[in-house]
């Protein structure tokens, strides 16, 4: 695993570090993301993303590089395809809709980031840069405690199962983000390459804690391996309605200057409108993942 962490000084104190009241999700504080971190603070970090799954630092106003030292710490840059990165920063992508904006926000259905790759990212991480003072907020489903709440039986019969996972929804050239470039304020690049497909468990097996998750979703899982057409879309609607529902979500809000950081080996997530008349702006990066077993 890289580390760009620094030398620790005697006085370093540890993260305040609030779980919420089920585990999914924490908030931290007591750190400045601003500043190179020390070897100790990275692995404080690291060990409660990977115990709450969802965690998020409020006030770090952050420049373009300190996004990009602080996702360093974690590991190598995950593959960001199909969306125009800043320019002169090839690593992040700026999630941004403007106030007048009519199509539905980018990330605005259920998803994994790029859970179509071969070896899909491991974490993504997002910086809020301008945040509307109502809506935008983004949901977290919980994949462990959905696998967890399942009756064994069930669990062994999913475990059995291969998703087919593929881009072709958003991102071909006949996919829904496609030819609407003018009407967007984020540059879209849809491809042939959307149609490719790789398969993944569906329940996967977190390479790092060895826990189980549910690992569907409505946008990028397209079938499954073992079933024909029909049962394979019902089986996977009434999973990915499953997956998401309320007893598993965390209604994540932002503010100003937070950071959020995420695991995509667990955890799915859904960008909120409800914020017509504002703008909203995040800049995302993306680190890389295992082929998931
Ligand atoms: C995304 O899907 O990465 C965007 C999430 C958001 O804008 O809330």
């Amino acid at each position: 695993m890289t580390s760009r962490a620094n030398e620790e000084p005697a006085s370093l104190s540890t993260l305040d570090i609030k779980p919420h009241p089920r585990g999914f999700g924490a908030a931290i504080r007591g750190v400045d993301l601003s500043q190179p971190l020390h070897a100790r603070q990275v692995a404080e970090i690291r060990q409660a993303w990977l115990t709450h799954q969802v965690i998020y630092f409020p006030d770090q106003p952050m420049s373009h590089s300190a996004l990009e030292s602080f996702s360093r710490c974690f590991g190598d840059w995950g593959d960001d395809p199909y969306v125009a990165p800043i320019e002169g920063h090839e690593h992040i992508l700026e999630i941004r809709r403007e106030p007048d904006e009519k199509v539905s926000p980018f990330g605005g259905a259920w998803h994994s980031d790029w859970s179509f790759q071969a070896c899909p990212p491991s974490a993504t991480i997002l910086h809020a840069k301008e945040v509307p003072p109502v809506g935008g907020e983004t949901w977290y489903a919980d994949g462990y405690a959905a696998y967890e709440a399942l009756p064994a039986l069930e669990q062994h019969k999913l475990e059995a199962l291969t998703a087919i996972h593929s881009a072709r929804r958003p991102y071909s050239h006949e996919g829904y983000q496609a030819g609407r470039g003018p009407e967007r304020s984020m540059r879209i690049m849809p491809s042939d390459k959307a149609y490719e497909t790789q398969r993944h468990p569906l329940i996967r097996t977190h390479p790092e804690t060895g826990r189980k998750a549910l690992w569907v979703n409505a946008v990028y899982t397209i079938g499954i391996l073992e079933l024909a057409e029909e049962g394979a879309r019902k089986l996977l609607k009434r999973l990915c309605e499953y997956a998401t529902e309320s007893r598993f979500i965390y209604r994540h809000r932002w503010s100003n200057d937070m950071l959020t950081m995420w695991d995509n080996r667990s955890v799915q997530h859904c960008a909120q409108g409800g914020y017509n008349g504002y703008r909203r702006i995040l800049h995302r990066t993306t680190l890389a993942g295992d082929r998931p077993h």
